[in-house]
Parts: structure tokens; C-alpha cells; sequence
């Protein structure tokens, strides 16, 4: 009997190579020690606060009802009458935003870091995706509770749209599944928020994490080849647990002391005066507002996004410290103060 247990579990071992995958993985992986502090535990912040947003939006799925008559009172109810809804609905939607910087400040550690040059301009590439997918599930949760401010702000945010030359149109009554935002808007941007765009974000990042894995992380741009290594498991992932849980701290206060305000529900005849995306939308709101013509804005839009996502190819500079390169650092400050800039007014005006 005493001899059954090791053998059945190398026997599992031999066809599984569970304990061997652990090893190489999680055990066995080492990131330089010098890429162990604060900025090196975004990314995992990112993917936590993901596995968070799942199980609390499936929890929300158990009383959401996705239908124009149902979806506003069924998230009142949420908030109102089920123990603990208004934690969970609060969790989801503070987790949201977190989520969001999370993945903003990743991203700007990896680009002032040039981390992104040879051989990882994969791995910018698909954490730029990352990043827009991430934009989008947070733009397509915004209708489902279905209040004015909900409905008039994707109205607006799908009607930037109509200024694409030719196929403007099309593009409205594609994303809105009629001239209007209605039922049909609300079935897409259910199916696309719940089951398309966290499905193509799980298997973006795996492709993301499967990249970081095979060139190992690079860390600050003064690392030297056989710098020393720092446990991945569990020395790493425990820093990025305990960063986790006082995120999830800080959260749960703002919950507690900053409850959502009751909304109205959606009146499609009714249009607010005060209508604003959120903040991530802002800058590009307002860029929309102040120039024209609307084509054109869309255009620059488009450009900046299509640089930002090829960014790896068009820097050919092998110089990785950023701080010998003063014309790149005062153009990235500058654009990164233009977009606050751009946000602010648009919050303001
Ligand atoms: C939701 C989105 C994202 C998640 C969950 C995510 C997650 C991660 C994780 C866990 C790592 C390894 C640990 C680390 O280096 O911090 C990583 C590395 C990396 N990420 Fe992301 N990421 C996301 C978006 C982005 C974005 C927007 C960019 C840039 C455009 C990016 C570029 C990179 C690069 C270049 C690395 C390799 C860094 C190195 O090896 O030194 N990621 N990502």
C-alpha cells in the first residue's frame, strides 16, 4: 500500500509530465533580479485583475438579463437586492478602470525601457492588440446596464463612425445592427463583451506570455548578459499577489465609500445634455471635437494607432536607454502631456 502512491504518480508523471511542466514553467524560470520591483508586476496586475473581471462578470450573469425591457432593472436589482451585488457590480467596474491603467502603464514601462526591440517586436505587437481589445470590452460593457448615460454615450461613441469616407455608413448599421442604438446593439455588444472579446484576449495573451517565455524577460535597459536570476515561482509571483491584493484593497474602500450613483434607464427620445465617454475615450473625444474636417481627425487617429502598434519596426536605433536618446524622450513626454491635455479638456469642456 505504501508503495501505490509514488507509483501512481509516476505513472501519471510519464504520460502527464505535469510535475516536469510545473518545473520548466513555474520553478525552474528565473527573470533577471534586476526586473523584479514595482513596474515588472503590471503585467501580471493586468492578467489578475482579467481573471477577476471573469469571475465577477460571471456572477453578474447570473442575474443580468440582456434585453432592452430587462437589462436596466435587472442590474438595479443586482445592486439593490442580491447579498453583495452592488461589491460585485462595484468590483467589476472599479476593476475595469484598474485594469485599464494597469495595461497603459505596462506598456509605457515596456516603451521607456525599449523592451520591445529585437527579438521581442512580437511581443509589443500583441500587447498592443492586448491593449485595444482591452478598450474594447470596456467600451462594450458600457451599454449593458443600459442607463442614459450608457445608451447616449455608445450612441455617440458608434456615431464617430459615420465620418469613415465611404464605408462610414455601413460601419454604423453594422455595429448597431440598425440606424439607431437598440435591441439589436444591445444582443452584439453582449455577445462581444461576454464571450467573443475575453475569449480573443485569453488566447492573444497566451500567445503574449508564450513570446515573453521563449526570449525570457528582458528587463531595464542596463542589464548585462548573466546578470543574476530571481525565482519566477514563488518569489515573484507572491510580490505580484501582495501588489493584488492591496490594489483589491484600495478598491474595496472606494467601493464602500464611493457607491454608484442610481442612473436612469435609457430613453432613446430623451437625449441628456451632458454627454461624455469614459476616460479613457476622452482624449480621443475631444481630438474628434477640435478637428476637422471629421475624416481627417479619424485618419490621424488611425495613423497614430497603426505607428503605436508598429512602433518596433519603425525605431531602428539599437540604443535601448532612453536617456541617451533625448529627442525620443522629449517626444514621448511631450505626446504622453498632449494626450492628458487632450483628456482634461475634454472632461472639462
Ligand atoms: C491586457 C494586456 C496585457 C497583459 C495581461 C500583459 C501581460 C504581460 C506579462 C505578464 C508580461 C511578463 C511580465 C512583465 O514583463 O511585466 C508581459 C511582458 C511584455 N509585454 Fe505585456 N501585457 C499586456 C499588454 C501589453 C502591451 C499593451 C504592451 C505594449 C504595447 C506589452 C508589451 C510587452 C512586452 C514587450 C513584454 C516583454 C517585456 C520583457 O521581456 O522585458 N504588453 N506582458
Amino acid at each position: 500500500m505504501s508503495g501505490l502512491f509514488p507509483k501512481t504518480a509516476s505513472w501519471l508523471e510519464e504520460r502527464i509530465g505535469l510535475g516536469d511542466l510545473i518545473k520548466r514553467t513555474l520553478t525552474g524560470y528565473g527573470i533577471p533580479a534586476r526586473a523584479t520591483g514595482l513596474p515588472f508586476c503590471l503585467g501580471g496586475l493586468a492578467i489578475l485583475f482579467f481573471l477577476s473581471q471573469l469571475l465577477t462578470g460571471i456572477l453578474l450573469l447570473v442575474h443580468y438579463v440582456p434585453t432592452s425591457a430587462g437589462a436596466f432593472h435587472s442590474v438595479e436589482r443586482i445592486t439593490l437586492e442580491v447579498p453583495f451585488g452592488w461589491f460585485i457590480r462595484g468590483l467589476h467596474s472599479f476593476g475595469a478602470t484598474t485594469m485599464i491603467i494597469a495595461v497603459m502603464l505596462h506598456a509605457l514601462r515596456v516603451f521607456f525601457f525599449a523592451e520591445y526591440k529585437n527579438p521581442r517586436e512580437l511581443h509589443w505587437v500583441t500587447g498592443m492588440i492586448l491593449l485595444l481589445l482591452t478598450l474594447f470590452l470596456a467600451f462594450s460593457g458600457y451599454l449593458l446596464p443600459w442607463t442614459q448615460l450608457s445608451y447616449w454615450g455608445s450612441t455617440v461613441g458608434t456615431e464617430t463612425l459615420r465620418d469613415i469616407p465611404l464605408i462610414g455608413e455601413q460601419c454604423v448599421q453594422l455595429v448597431r445592427g440598425g440606424t439607431n442604438v437598440g435591441e439589436p446593439t444591445l444582443h452584439r455588444f453582449f455577445a462581444l463583451h461576454v464571450v467573443i472579446l475575453p475569449l480573443a484576449f485569453l488566447g492573444l495573451f497566451g500567445i503574449h506570455i508564450y513570446f515573453v517565455r521563449r526570449t525570457g524577460q528582458g528587463g531595464p535597459p542596463t542589464i548585462r548578459p548573466g546578470e543574476p536570476k530571481y525565482p519566477f515561482f514563488p518569489n515573484h509571483v507572491a510580490k505580484e499577489l501582495l501588489v493584488f491584493a492591496i490594489v483589491l484593497f484600495v478598491l474595496t474602500l472606494l467601493i464602500i465609500f464611493w457607491p454608484e450613483v442610481r442612473e436612469e434607464p435609457a430613453d432613446p427620445f430623451n437625449t441628456p445634455k451632458h454627454i461624455k465617454p469614459e476616460w479613457y475615450f476622452l482624449p480621443s473625444y475631444q481630438f474628434l471635437k477640435i478637428v476637422s474636417p471629421k475624416w481627417f481627425a479619424l485618419l490621424l487617429q488611425g495613423l497614430a494607432v497603426m505607428v503605436l502598434v508598429l512602433w518596433p519596426f519603425l525605431d531602428r536605433s539599437e540604443e535601448r536607454d532612453i536617456r541617451k536618446r533625448p529627442l525620443l524622450l522629449a517626444f514621448s513626454i511631450l505626446a504622453i502631456l498632449v494626450v492628458l491635455g487632450l483628456g482634461v479638456w475634454g472632461h472639462y469642456s
